[in-house]
């Protein structure tokens, strides 16, 4: 997606070795109408799929989920980190692990949003090493339910995530893919 690859080249800050700061437009300040554009390009990508659901973690997966569910018409839901020690009753969970931030988040969905036979899109804003998709393909899994593919906003093709997904046999559709972070320029996948 031609918009978001230059609005990532004039707002990215590359952070370390492998982190790219967005939080001009995603991950902080939000700008809508850049959002609204990347899911009406979700939808227009994933047309010919039967979606009964959108899934996602919160917090930053959650606008370009719900613009996507807008441009589709389904519902979103996104998987809540469980921050007490209790888990409540009734709720698919998976342990995601975090390399960059090395912490483990537990997701949870109440099972009442989440049942058998439901045909599910993931939308992400981040695909790096795979982790949190790879969560809620285990939750899905748990609740019988379907994956019919993986929306990312932003993909690190340098990282394991698309290898892990490809090997789970799941459709994934990044609108930017960056190749490799060098000397300060972000380069884009051809
Ligand atoms: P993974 O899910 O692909 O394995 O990613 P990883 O564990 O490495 O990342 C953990 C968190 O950091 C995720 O957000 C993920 O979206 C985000 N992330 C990964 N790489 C980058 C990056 O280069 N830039 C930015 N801005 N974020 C990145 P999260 O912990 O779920 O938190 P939230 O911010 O969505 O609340
Ligand atoms: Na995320
Ligand atoms: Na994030």
């Amino acid at each position: 997606m031609k918009l978001l690859e230059e609005r990532i080249r004039q707002d990215g800050r590359i952070l370390g070795k492998d982190i790219l700061k967005v939080d001009t437009f995603l991950n902080h300040q939000i700008d809508p109408e850049l959002m609204q554009k990347i899911g009406d390009e979700f939808a227009t990508i994933f047309r010919d799929v039967a979606i009964d659901k959108i899934l996602t973690v919160e917090s930053s997966g959650i606008e370009p989920a719900v613009m996507t569910g807008l441009a589709l018409h389904v519902p979103v839901v996104f998987a809540r980190k469980n921050k007490s020690l209790t888990l409540p009753d009734g709720v698919w969970t998976a342990d995601v692990y975090s390399f960059t931030k090395q912490t483990i988040n537990h997701i949870m969905i109440d099972q009442r949003f989440l049942t058998a036979g439901e045909r599910v899109l993931i939308i992400d804003d981040f695909l790096a090493n795979g982790q949190a998709v790879a969560g809620l393909v285990a939750i899905v899994t748990q609740a019988h339910a379907e994956i019919v593919g993986a929306g990312i906003v932003i993909e690190k093709a340098f990282q394991q995530g698309r290898q892990l997904l490809d090997e789970a046999g799941i459709r994934v559709e990044s609108l930017a893919r960056i190749a490799a972070f060098e000397n300060g320029q972000i380069t884009f996948m051809a």
